[in-house]
């Protein structure tokens, strides 16, 4: 497999698990009880920076690249770039209505909720729509150079909640919340294999 996708591939499940965060949260808020909004700002203040400024432009160029060598394929891979958009637009309204909820002028916490869960489902089924259209149909007809000219890009950009170099003290409280939500996972997991 291309390093590209697999790194794409790899931030996929980043963005899902961040989605399940998110998801948490706002359930709590729209259930009258006790929501962290911060966290829900740090997570939306990183995807605002790392993939919507990173990988989506990275899956906008394979686009481009699979356009010029297959034009079917690129027909049958769907408008990334105009979901990217969306999705964009997207997280700016979330980020709004999550600042702003209970406010005067704000959105209720149904509102809020909703434009959470809309951002969720619709980035859910982007990742589902590159994974099983768009990466496939690449790898088939993407030359070696395609790929190589893409990897360049990738530059030495170190993913700032996920990534293994200097980590961005501003995440902190995002990181801690990601092993507290794997943990959980895990614990789960192993009494599932218990039961079984
Ligand atoms: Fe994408
Ligand atoms: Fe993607």
């Amino acid at each position: 497999m291309s390093l590209v996708i697999s790194k794409l591939t790899e931030d996929h499940r980043n963005m899902v698990l961040l989605m399940s965060l998110i998801g948490r949260e706002v359930d709590a808020l729209e259930n009258g009880e006790r929501w962290d909004h911060r966290l829900v700002e740090f997570i939306l203040d990183y995807t605002q920076h790392h993939p919507d400024c990173r990988h989506h432009p990275l899956e906008d160029e394979i686009r481009d690249k699979l356009k010029r060598r297959a034009p079917e394929a690129a027909q049958a891979a769907g408008d990334v770039l105009a979901e990217h958009a969306e999705l964009i637009d997207l997280a700016h309204r979330l980020d709004d209505a999550v600042k702003t909820v209970g406010t005067k002028k704000g959105p209720t916490p149904e509102e809020t909720a909703a434009v959470a869960r809309e951002y969720r489902e619709r980035l859910l089924a982007h990742i589902d729509a590159e994974e099983t259209q768009l990466f496939p149909l690449a790898l088939e007809n993407l030359s070696a150079a395609d790929w190589q000219e893409i990897e360049d890009k990738l530059g030495s950009d170190i993913d700032p909640v996920f990534g293994g170099g200097i980590k961005e003290q501003k995440y902190e409280k995002l990181r801690k919340a990601i092993t507290a939500w794997e943990d959980e996972a895990a614990l789960v997991e192993a009494g599932r294999d218990e039961v079984g």
